[in-house]
């Protein structure tokens, strides 16, 4: 349906989740927020689904941020914390999905588009968008889980720049300081978020799996228990029959028919 603020579809093992607010440059209010999580849940639980990629609808905007107006019709800090307990919600069931996420970056990703796309495990941006955190212009601070995801993702003090000045960087600029993986023009952007899509997707489903799990739990170990984690998600992948299908077909100079066993 085209007024549902979250729209997906499904092709060749790739599910792709769009945020359909266009008139309100996609921006997240709590109902595009309860949709986006139970959206993303059917696809995330789809067995025929390996990969997920988020975008924005239209060719303006990724997501321009929590939605200024429902934030500020809340009239108390409860009706913040209920917001707040949302959003968090929803970004953390985005960064610990046990397949891999891309964010197609298709225009202004500013405030909780940022949050957004820190939790997603690839991004792909268009060149002429413009990210951003400018919450503290507003009053605000990053606080979708961004401050701390921006903290640990790339230089902090080029996390602090951005936090501090809520400045707004361009694509290329999001690429120099590794918060993008790709700039690419807007013709571009979906075929090249699809190519990347459909090479992870060709490989095990259920190996991704596992290796998603080891990357999501282990980066946050200390390294001794990382590593043990890391050593026995890799037992356990050796015994899956795509393993053992990988190796044979490596053997036998035949591509690999992997099953996600
Ligand atoms: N929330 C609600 N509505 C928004 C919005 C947002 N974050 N961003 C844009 N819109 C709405 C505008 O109000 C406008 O609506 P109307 O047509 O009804 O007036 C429409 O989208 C188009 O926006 P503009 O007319 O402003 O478009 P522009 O091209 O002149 O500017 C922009 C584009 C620079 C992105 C500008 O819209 C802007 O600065 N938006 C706000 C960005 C921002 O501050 N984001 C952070 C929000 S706080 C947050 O994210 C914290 C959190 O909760 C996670």
């Amino acid at each position: 349906m085209s007024d549902d603020t979250i729209t997906t579809s499904i092709a060749e093992n790739i599910g792709t989740l769009s945020i359909n607010r266009p008139k309100a440059l996609n921006a997240l209010n709590s109902a595009t927020l309860e949709k986006l999580s139970s959206r993303f849940a059917d696809l995330e639980t789809n067995d025929d689904v390996h990969v997920i990629v988020i975008t924005g609808a239209g060719d303006r905007a990724f997501v321009a941020g929590g939605d200024i107006a429902d934030l500020a019709s809340r009239g108390g800090l409860e009706h913040y914390l209920e917001f707040a307990e949302l959003i968090h919600e929803v970004f953390r069931q985005i960064e610990v999905c046990k397949k891999p996420t891309i964010s197609a970056v298709n225009g202004w990703a500013l405030g909780g588009g940022v949050e957004l796309i820190l939790a997603t495990d690839i991004r792909v941006a268009v060149e002429d968008a413009a990210l951003g955190l400018p919450e503290i212009t507003l009053g605000l601070f990053p606080g979708a889980g961004g401050s701390q995801r921006l903290l640990r993702q790339i230089s902090p003090c080029q996390a602090k720049e951005l936090m501090f000045t809520g400045d707004r960087i361009s694509a290329r600029e999001a690429l120099r300081i590794g918060l993008v993986n790709k700039v690419v023009s807007r013709e571009e952007l979906m075929p090249e978020v699809m190519k990347t899509a459909q090479k992870i997707a060709s490989h095990s489903p259920l190996v991704l799996q596992l290796l998603k799990r080891n990357l999501t739990h282990g980066q946050d170990m200390p390294l001794a228990a990382a590593l043990a984690h890391e050593q026995a998600m890799i037992g356990l992948v050796l015994d899956t029959a795509d393993a053992h299908e990988g190796c044979s077909a490596f053997l036998e100079k035949r591509p690999a028919e992997f099953r996600g066993k």
